[in-house]
């Protein structure tokens, strides 16, 4: 089964899920990394992996749908069967979503559909729940929204700072999502 990655910052998950596809855990190949942004962090890091990437901005296009249609064709070319959202910061439109049917996962650090958006862990914590955690879930055309896959609870201490409960929050995403990939390529390759 062939993977592309989107994410548009640090690709902490996209590093997860290509040690996990190295190691054997995933049995898949990482065919493409995407990033929206040309001076994201997770290009170096696909280049440290040898991954093949690609990089183009949504200002580089007359309006969304040109460039959806630039990205649509780019994972053609790269024959992807599954893609899977590390960080992608975009709502997915509806060319991308008919394209790939079921075939788009998506990691959002709360327990949706609690704290959606971009600031999911900052959201929580400003809310001072007891606790929140990590959802992976198909995606829809909604923000965070569309069929949960599986979810992991993480306790908020009541003297911990942003910082740590985002510390902690990634190292369940990092063990999470290439786990629920390897059951998703597991099942879908049957
Ligand atoms: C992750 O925490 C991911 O859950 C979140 O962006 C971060 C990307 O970190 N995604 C969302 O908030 C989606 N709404 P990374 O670039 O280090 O993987």
């Amino acid at each position: 089964m062939r993977l592309a990655v989107l994410a548009s910052g640090n690709g902490s998950n996209f590093e997860a899920i290509a040690q996990a596809v190295k190691a054997g855990d995933i049995s898949a190949e990482i065919v493409l990394l995407f990033s929206d942004h040309r001076d994201a962090y997770v290009l170096e890091r696909a280049k440290n992996n040898n991954i093949p990437a690609e990089a183009f901005e949504l200002k580089e296009f007359e309006n969304k749908k040109a460039y959806e249609a630039a990205l649509l064709e780019l994972l053609a070319e790269h024959q992807v069967d599954l893609i899977v959202l590390a960080g992608y910061m975009r709502i997915i439109g509806e060319g991308l979503l008919e394209a790939y049917p079921n075939r788009i996962v998506n990691i959002h650090p709360a327990l949706l559909p609690n704290f959606p958006g971009l600031h999911g862990i900052k959201d929580a914590f400003e809310a001072k729940v007891t606790e929140t955690g990590v959802t992976v879930h198909y995606i829809d055309s909604g923000v965070d929204t569309g069929p949960i896959i599986a979810q992991e609870a993480v306790a908020v201490d009541s003297e911990e700072t942003l910082e740590q409960l985002e510390e902690k929050i990634h190292q369940v995403e990092h063990q999470l999502y290439p786990r629920v990939i390897a059951e998703i390529v597991k099942e879908t390759s049957k």
